[in-house]
């Protein structure tokens, strides 16, 4: 095996059309689409027959460990069509002493801080650009509360595509760097990520740029899918009994639950679902909202604000696709104080080494909260999404100085 394989052997995509996520209408693949003629989310449909005859579990197993083993099961055809910067598999790390400290259950936390751009919008961006390239997109153009738009700037710059990328006026300025270091144009805007998606909107009927938006694209949902296919196969393809997921435009919940789907069609997996969690800040809260009240959408959340950034997105295009996976896995939406991401932060770094982005442990928070209510059992198998490398975010500042030049009491160090 060489550390490459996934990215330089041909390999077949199974995809055959794409489906309208609300009316189930049929679209052709290989052509650049956007939402469905009914102005809904799109996703991908493959012929899962044919998959299964033709990919094993031992296959996989013997694939270089990145996003890319799953080619049969994600949209890209052509090999010469990736776009890649290093998509390692991210590790499933366990919380032995929070665990023992919260009752028992198995607490663990996937690491996807360790993607290219620091964040799990890796996944989605490079799956959106691979087949931008693939269907000859010259400029792609973007919303972003941050990390997306570092991870589109990377990969489209990677790919030879210019990009240009409007995020809130406060985004975390290491984002708004990355992305313009990263070779994008980037506009900070006097707004929230739904007044920025506005402006790609107009731009994309008046320039005719390529509108990249959360779920208003549907090949970011086959990148966010790879999450879920390797936490089955981490598990020795079984699902966890909950995935705690922090949920702003929601992708990676929606990609999480179509891949296990998809597993079960090709039978690695058997029926089992894990519950599907989502978790949101108090000061955004629109799918807890919705889940709460028994609607099917969520209207837009007035007056947004939380310390997690990533997840201050006041409305969602695919709210009812991510409301829909939470009520059929029999999870539930939650939401958590910015005072209890802050608490779960530092417990986990203190207690466990692990530091956590504000959208991570805002899940850790959520869980505590859950076990609290009942609504997670001690026993529960649980999986917690960090999306992002803490390091991405500003650091509290350390007081503590040293003078070399006296006499050190090492006895009060
Ligand atoms: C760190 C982080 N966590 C969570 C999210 C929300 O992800 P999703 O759009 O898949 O719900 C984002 C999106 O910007 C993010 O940057």
């Amino acid at each position: 095996m060489q550390h490459d394989d996934n990215l330089t052997t041909e390999r077949p995509s199974f995809v055959t059309h794409l489906e309208c996520a609300m009316t189930g209408e049929r679209h052709e693949a290989d052509r650049v689409h956007n939402l469905s003629r009914a102005g809904k989310p799109l996703l991908v449909r493959y012929d899962l027959a044919a998959m299964r005859k033709a990919l094993s579990k031992d296959a996989l197993a013997q694939r270089p460990p990145d996003l890319w083993r799953y080619r049969e099961m994600l949209p890209v055809r052509a090999t010469e069509n990736i776009v890649s910067l290093g998509e390692a598999m991210t590790p499933l790390i366990a919380m032995p002493k929070l665990s023992a400290r919260l009752g028992g259950g198995e607490i663990l936390v996937k690491d996807e801080g360790r993607l290219p751009t620091g964040s799990f919008k890796a996944r989605g961006l490079v799956m959106a650009v691979s087949m931008a390239k693939a269907l000859g997109i010259k400029h792609m153009a973007m919303p972003t509360n941050g990390n997306a738009g570092a991870a589109l700037a990377a990969y489209a710059t990677r790919a030879g595509i210019k990009s240009t990328i409007f995020c809130p006026q406060d985004t975390p300025e290491v984002n708004v760097s990355e992305i313009a270091l990263q070779g994008a144009t980037v506009y900070r805007v006097n707004g929230l990520i739904d007044d920025c998606g506005k402006i790609v909107a107009d731009g994309k009927a008046k320039v005719g740029w390529f509108d990249t938006s959360t779920l208003k694209e549907p090949y970011r949902i086959e990148g966010k899918k790879t999450m879920g296919l390797e936490l089955a196969e981490q598990l020795g393809w079984q699902v966890p009994d909950a995935i705690f997921y922090p949920t702003g435009g929601g992708t990676g919940l929606i990609g999480m639950w179509k891949a296990f789907a998809e597993l079960e069609a090709i039978g690695f997996i058997g029926s089992k679902r894990p519950r599907m969690i989502a978790v949101q800040a108090a000061g955004c809260a629109p799918m807890v909202r919705a889940f709460e009240a028994g609607q099917e959408h969520a209207p837009r959340w007035e007056n947004a604000h939380t310390i997690a950034s990533g997840i201050r997105v006041p409305q969602a295009v695919g709210d009812f696709l991510i409301l829909r996976a939470v009520r059929a896995s029999g999870g539930f939406a939650i939401a958590v104080t910015d005072d209890a991401i802050q608490a779960a932060l530092d417990e986990m770094a203190r207690e466990e080494g692990l530091l956590l982005c504000p959208e991570g442990a805002a899940t850790y928070a959520a869980y505590k909260q859950s076990l609290h209510d009942g609504r997670i059992a001690k026993a529960e198998r649980v999986v917690l999404f960090n999306c992002a490398s803490g390091l991405k975010y500003p650091l509290p500042g350390v007081q503590r100085t040293l003078d070399r030049h006296k006499p050190i009491d090492f006895a009060a160090l």
